[in-house]
């Protein structure tokens, strides 16, 4: 049995991430490929260089702490783009196929905001504040990124209305009313 430190379990915690985020840029090209809503296959592409640049920038959280990343392997991950492979194969390409889409890109975004969230405080409790500020950097990116996908969701699944869309045409027909 190991005796972990807290800060050993930190590590290991950003292990989990650095080696998720490397899947993820290996699974992203194939989401991109099966997608047919612009703005879907739009928000995968921008969600690969946004992903690239998380893998950079835990590289610069393991220096921060004066670590080197081991290699582990994120199980939780491959399970979850095990999935969404399954769906590609599976289904049709389809507004359809763009929902289960997006339904698997953001159980990948839970699992993210769920390790960074608890990365970031770790890294807080540990004393080591630059390395959360540069955890809650890409917190936040993947929770942006996770709100852009439930909007596309909607857009794919009203045929086109978002709910932005919804609330203007009901400012116009209140307009329309007064008139
Ligand atoms: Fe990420």
């Amino acid at each position: 049995m190991k005796n972990l430190k807290f800060e050993d379990l930190l590590k290991e915690e950003l292990e989990d991430l650095y080696d998720a985020e490397k899947q993820i840029v290996a699974a992203l090209p194939k989401m991109v490929e099966a997608a047919s809503d612009g703005d879907l296959k739009a928000a995968f592409q921008e969600h690969l260089e946004q992903t690239r640049e998380q893998v950079t920038r835990l590289e610069r959280v393991f220096e921060t702490i004066g670590e080197q990343p081991g290699s582990k392997t994120c199980e939780g991950m491959q399970g979850l783009l095990k999935e969404g492979e399954k769906m590609i194969e599976e289904l049709e390409k389809s507004s359809v196929l763009d929902a289960a889409l997006i339904g698997a890109a953001q159980k990948v975004e839970h699992y993210e905001i769920s390790g960074y969230g608890t990365a970031r405080s770790m890294a807080e409790f540990l004393g080591q504040q630059d390395a959360a500020d540069l955890l809650e950097e890409t917190l936040d990116e993947e929770k942006a990124t996770d709100d852009t996908l439930t909007e596309i969701a909607e857009s794919i699944m009203t045929g086109g209305a978002s709910s932005e869309d919804e609330e203007e045409d009901e400012e116009e027909e209140e307009e329309e009313e007064v008139s």
